[in-house]
């Protein structure tokens, strides 16, 4: 449905998009996540046709883009990271007022804005001034501004940064919703592991406008070298237990405090109950432990030497 191919754009001396070539099928939901200054915003704003790349191309729906190929971009509703909204009109007004601009009118028009302010779940507050909602309002119909003319491939730049939880989770509902009911192809920008947690098929890691892995969430922790933690609380008994510990497969590195020992587990050879067995053995007596799979996060971490939250 999209794909990009060895795009770059360079400010003066300065890359910001390095070579990135992506591809999201048709009805997956792919999150772009980096730190701020990834590049994430820029390759948007390529994407959008509102800046041309230094080289590189970008097909969607099997049509080349080109920023004069209208037929192109009609398929694409675009969420821009800064609210592009007129905060005098009211929420249909706004609606209405975009929908024209791409050659919607008449009853259609007034059709589709209904349409979208339920989906969004603003419909009450049809006729308040864009000036007087919330920010996490103010976020819901700036998507639906993208969502007017019926998108196949739908592109949101961190559409939740800074809202209130139940704006954000109408936001990540809204995608989901749009996914499963009409196939629309998603392309989530963030920096919020969580979300891509959550949300997405397949995850595109990009740091300094490379882009540093690409796959599902499952196939990202395995290609990483990041590890599964393993917490235990012990009966204290004088015993040191760390060295023979240290013997059993799996287990990749120790840290003791008192009755505590947090372990980090190599999740491609460690089994969590044989290594819970075998700690028995030595003796251990367990009175509680917690499990935690690698996150995102910590293969970022891995892949980059960097916190995403930096
Ligand atoms: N118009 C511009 N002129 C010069 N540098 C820019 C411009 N826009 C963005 N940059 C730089 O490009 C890098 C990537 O920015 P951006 O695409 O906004 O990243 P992200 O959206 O991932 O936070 C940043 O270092 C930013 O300072
Ligand atoms: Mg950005």
């Amino acid at each position: 449905m999209l794909e990009l191919i060895d795009l770059t754009k360079k400010y003066s001396d300065k890359i910001v998009v390095d070579g990135l070539s992506l591809k999201a099928r048709q009805g997956e939901i792919v999150g772009l996540l980096g730190p701020n200054g990834a590049g994430k915003s820029t390759t948007v704003s390529i994407i959008s046709t509102i800046l041309a790349p230094d080289s590189g191309e970008i097909w969607v729906d099997q049509q080349l883009l080109k920023p004069s190929s209208c037929e192109v971009r009609r398929i694409m509703g675009i969420v821009p990271q800064e609210l592009a909204l007129y905060e005098a009109l009211s929420a249909m007004d706004n609606l209405e007022f975009f929908g024209t601009l791409y050659g919607m009118s008449g009853n259609v028009l007034k059709d589709r804005a209904r349409e979208v302010l339920e989906l969004m779940g603003l419909y009450d507050k049809r006729h308040q001034s864009i000036q007087e909602f919330s920010g996490g309002m103010k976020r819901r119909i700036n998507m639906g501004i993208a969502l007017m003319h019926n998108p196949k491939l739908l592109i949101l730049d961190e559409p939740t940064v800074g809202i209130d939880p139940q704006s954000r989770n109408h936001i990540l509902e809204t995608v989901k919703g749009l996914k499963r009911e009409f196939g629309t192809t998603v392309i989530y920008t963030t920096h919020y592991m969580e979300e891509v947690e959550y949300l997405c098929d397949r995850v595109a890691i990009m740091d300094h406008g490379k882009l540093i892995a690409y796959g599902t969430k499952e196939e990202l922790q395995k290609s990483s070298e990041a590890l599964d933690t393993l917490t235990l609380a012990f009966q204290p008994t004088g015993q040191e237990y760390t060295e023979d510990a240290a013997q059993i497969p799996g287990i990749a590195k120790i840290t003791m405090d008192k009755n505590e020992m947090s372990l980090l587990v190599d999740p491609k050879e460690g089994n969590v109950i044989e290594i819970l067995d075998q700690l028995r053995y030595l003796g251990i007596q367990l009175t509680s432990f917690q499990y935690e799979k690698v996150n995102l996060e910590q293969v970022f971490l891995q892949l980059t030497g960097k916190s995403l939250r930096d």
